[in-house]
């Protein structure tokens, strides 16, 4: 696990262009925090990184597909916290997980089950209005050693 600490969006905006710029299919990114935290905003660099646009939250759709060589997947998982896991199977993320890039919010308990292999990225409130802590932690091959 390490930690990166941003003092405002524009590094948040750095950071996420980094982790974008290594991506690739099959990679899938757990964003936790709380409410506001940033993990729409850091998944929206992540994107821009990777050429996808007009990338919104999509809190009342649940997961939305950006078509591309490689796909981004982006999921909120918000509104089913605490429902059984097997709700999410219609989202066929499983599926689709090789060939796509796919990053979850509010996704605890059911990402784990998707795949050993994925990069938790959890986001907490700085000091300051845009101060913002970032806690890497690699699950997997694929991460193990990871830096941005
Ligand atoms: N350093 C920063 N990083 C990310 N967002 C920031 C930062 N500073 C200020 N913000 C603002 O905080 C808000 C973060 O909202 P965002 O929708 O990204 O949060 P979220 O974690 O996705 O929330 P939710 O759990 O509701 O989906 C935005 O309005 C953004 O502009
Ligand atoms: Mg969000």
């Amino acid at each position: 696990m390490f930690v990166e600490v941003v003092t405002s969006l524009r590094e948040m905006e750095q950071v996420g262009q980094a982790i974008g710029s290594g991506l690739r299919a099959g990679d899938l990114l757990l964003l936790k925090g709380d409410l506001g935290a940033g993990k729409t905003t850091l998944t929206q660099s992540i994107a821009q990184v990777l050429g996808f646009e007009g990338i919104t939250s999509p809190t009342f759709v649940i997961s939305k597909i950006y078509p591309g060589d490689v796909p981004l997947i982006h999921v909120d998982a918000y509104r089913f916290i605490g429902e059984p896991f097997a709700i999410f199977d219609d989202l066929d993320l499983d599926s689709r997980l090789e060939s796509s890039i796919t990053i979850v919010e509010w996704g605890t308990g059911f990402v784990e089950r998707l795949s050993e292999s994925y990069l938790e990225i959890e986001i907490n409130f700085g000091a300051g209005e845009q101060s913002r802590t970032l806690s890497f932690t690699p699950h997997g091959d694929r991460w193990s050693g990871f830096v941005l």
